[in-house]
């Protein structure tokens, strides 16, 4: 069975992405929402990291707590726009090991085209988490898991902002053992790949690059 799409509907995420896709929305104003999403998501994505029981003292008593098991998380942005997601998921997780791929997309065939890539060491003990805010057409998602999963990470999972149905099918069908981590699923694509209504385009916006 295909691991679960998660649809992110927390009452403050929601609230926030609603601002996010406004167009009147400032350069500023968007990081600072997609800092606020990425750490409220990172909530959810984290939810069922494995804990491991661990003797602490307190400055009352001896008492054993929970910490996460194994190795720190990799989070693994999908350059340029997953850099979007990065700070705010950090400020939740902020021992995470960070890794990118580097991904553009072919404007023509609207397919990746990857120039970078650097993984953290002891991937094998890692949970990683790949992270873009755009699920499109689904193939830089599919691009990058191929990358990351032939790391051999001990779980792999994909957290996006937006997702298109058509991105979601192809992940799912080409990583059906991903669970996917999204705040919503929008109508459909454009006939330029820009998801509908979307948001524009994330790396732009976040970056304040188009004119
Ligand atoms: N990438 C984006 O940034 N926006 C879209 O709508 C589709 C792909």
């Amino acid at each position: 069975m295909a691991a679960a799409v998660h649809v992110i509907d927390h009452p403050l995420v929601q609230h926030k992405l609603t601002l996010l896709r406004k167009k009147t929305t400032s350069t500023a104003e968007f990081r600072r929402l997609l800092g606020e999403l990425s750490a409220l998501m990172a909530y959810e994505v984290t939810r069922d990291l494995p804990l491991r029981e661990v003797a602490i003292e307190t400055p009352v008593a001896a008492t054993t707590g929970r910490m996460i098991d194994g190795r720190k998380v990799a989070l693994i942005a999908v350059l340029r726009a997953g850099i979007g997601l990065l700070d705010g998921m950090l400020t939740v997780v902020p021992g995470a090991r960070v890794g990118h791929v580097g991904l553009y997309r072919d404007e023509r065939t609207l397919r990746p085209i990857e120039y970078y890539l650097r993984l953290p060491r002891d991937m094998r003990d890692r949970d990683a988490i790949v992270i873009d805010p755009m699920l499109a057409t689904g193939h830089s998602a599919i691009a990058a898991l191929d990358r990351v999963a032939a790391s051999r990470p001990r779980s792999l999972r994909f957290v996006c902002l937006v997702s298109a149905p058509e991105g979601l099918a192809n992940l799912r069908e080409r990583h059906p053992d991903v669970p996917i981590f999204t705040a919503a699923i929008d109508e459909r694509l454009n006939e330029h790949g820009y998801i509908v209504p979307g948001l524009g385009d994330a790396g732009d916006r976040y970056f304040g690059t188009k004119a």
